[in-house]
């Protein structure tokens, strides 16, 4: 798959689909894969939590909302921040989530302040991952812990079918492995890591996974933005469409790890 030179042209998220792409996408292993990596990074009620590349503020919300966290959820795209304060409102969660538009490889954010630093399925669209890291250490108080949760491959090379439905509608995603993981954390001085990767599922597990997690209400409220967007936007129906036709084999290859280290004391 080609690494494209400019992913900031490429990345899906930044185009004008991204909120609708959004709904259809959420990161491999839904809630459980999250839940996986507040564990690893060692994360507490009352916490202050800092989310890269928050989306549409999923992981956000739930951290605050479960574990009592505050929040900041940093994302390049304007519209998934805008739509992620809309979710913080509408769960009441205002006061304990802020989210701002920023770039990862450069957080207009103080350092040594974060209890824990978190990023999901963002790396395969970021263009230099040392600096991604180094800000994401940065940022993080001396003896917390950084954690990623990457989509990435778990078996190459993928079927044609699947290679295929990355390339179209997630142009210029590069997925992460496990190894580069292990190296950009220790290139970033972190200690005491663990690394894990996903186990094996199936679509209709991801499916209802998702599903699961969002809960009844949010699962129909997605579908409904689906049909509006399908309805209202015709310039984004084949991008719609072509998103949500996920091959049946996707996930024979297509997993995530997760990945955390601590910022030395
Ligand atoms: C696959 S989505 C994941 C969203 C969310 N973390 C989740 O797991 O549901 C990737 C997100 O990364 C964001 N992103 C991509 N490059 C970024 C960058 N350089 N800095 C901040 N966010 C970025 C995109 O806008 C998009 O919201």
């Amino acid at each position: 798959m080609a690494l494209h030179n400019n992913p900031e042209s490429s990345n899906p998220y930044t185009g004008k689909a991204a909120t609708v792409l959004s709904y259809t996408m959420m990161h491999p292993g839904q809630l459980r894969s999250t839940q996986q990596l507040i564990e690893a990074c060692h994360m507490a009620k009352g916490h202050l939590v800092l989310d890269v590349g928050c989306g549409i503020g999923r992981t956000a919300c739930y951290l605050a909302k479960n574990f009592d966290c505050r929040v900041m959820g940093v994302d390049l795209n304007e519209e998934l921040v805008e739509e992620a304060r809309r979710r913080a409102y509408k769960m009441g969660l205002q006061n304990r989530v802020e989210f701002k538009v920023a770039n990862v490889q450069n957080l207009p954010l103080e350092s040594n302040i974060f209890d824990a630093t978190i990023c999901e399925a963002v790396l395969a669209y970021v263009p230099d991952r040392e600096a991604a890291l180094r800000e994401m250490v940065r940022v993080t108080m001396p003896g917390r812990y950084v954690g990623l949760n990457e989509t990435t491959w778990i078996s190459r090379p993928p079927s044609p079918a699947v290679l295929a439905f990355v390339e179209d509608t997630m142009a210029g995603a590069q997925f992460l492995l496990a190894s580069e993981a292990r190296a950009l954390m220790e290139g970033a001085g972190l200690d005491n890591l663990t690394l894990f990767p996903s186990e094996k599922t199936s679509m209709l597990n991801e499916m209802s996974a998702g599903m699961q997690s969002m809960g009844l209400r949010e699962t129909l409220g997605t579908l409904n933005k689906m049909v509006h967007a399908y309805v209202t936007k015709p310039a984004l129906r084949g991008t719609l469409k072509r998103s949500l036709m996920k091959p049946s084999d996707m996930m024979d290859y297509v997993g995530y790890f997760i990945c955390a280290g601590r910022k030395p004391a």
